[in-house]
């Protein structure tokens, strides 16, 4: 029985590795969000839909593909190695590390890189998602004028007005890249108070300089 934890890049097909879609193919289960899963022909048979119960629901079918000697290929987006499910997986411990295969995909930070044609090598690299604690991190960095590129918690705006109570300059610039490579992708411009007019989805990348 195999387990693989598969990336699946930022949420279009066309940024799935071809490893990705061969592993997918070829295992008796495939778990995930339903985003995740339509980007694959699937039979219905082979899918297990994640609720919000995430925990729960990969140790239940876990349990079973183990039970039933089953390969099960658990999605996840972008790379599952940043803040991804290999994270979560390994936390609950509902795998084993000896146990697992993952497969790498195409992070978001990655594609909002391309976009912006900056080098991701000169920003640090910050997750606030499911992460609150991190924000005193972001503060730091931003307030020492360090380049950042984070994901945001829930929401962006909750994030922008801690910076911005903790005395970061209202105008200092932000550009947020949302529902990258989906066809409603855009690339916002403008500055920290402005943040908190916009309607925004829940898929951002965000860069200060
Ligand atoms: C649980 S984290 C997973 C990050 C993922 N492992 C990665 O490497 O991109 C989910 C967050 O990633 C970001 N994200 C994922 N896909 C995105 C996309 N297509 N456009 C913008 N942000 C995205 C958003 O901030 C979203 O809330």
């Amino acid at each position: 029985m195999k387990i693989y934890i598969v990336g699946i890049g930022p949420g279009c097909k066309e940024y799935l590795t071809l490893k990705a879609v061969e592993t997918v193919r070829d295992v008796d289960i495939v778990v995930g969000s339903s985003r995740a899963l339509e980007l694959f022909d699937i039979e219905e048979n082979r899918k297990y839909i994640l609720s919000k119960n995430i925990v729960e629901d990969l140790k239940k079918i876990i349990d079973y593909s183990k039970r039933e000697n089953k390969s099960i290929a658990i999605l996840s987006t972008g790379d599952p190695c940043f803040s991804g499910l290999l994270k979560t997986l390994l936390k609950y411990s509902i795998v084993d590390k000896d146990d697992i295969e993952v497969i790498s995909g195409i992070s978001s930070i990655q594609v909002a890189a391309s976009k912006l044609k900056i080098s991701w090598e000169d920003y640090h690299i910050v997750t606030l998602h499911g992460k609150e604690e991190n924000r005193k991190l972001l503060l730091e960095l931003v307030k020492d004028n360090k380049k950042v590129i984070f994901l945001p918690n829930k929401n962006l705006k909750d994030d922008v007005k801690y910076l911005i109570e903790n005395g970061v300059d209202v105008n200092r610039k932000i550009i947020i890249c949302e529902n990258l490579t989906y066809p409603n992708e855009r690339i916002i411009e403008c500055r920290l108070k402005d943040v908190l007019d916009l309607e925004l989805s829940y898929l951002l990348v965000c860069v200060m300089e």
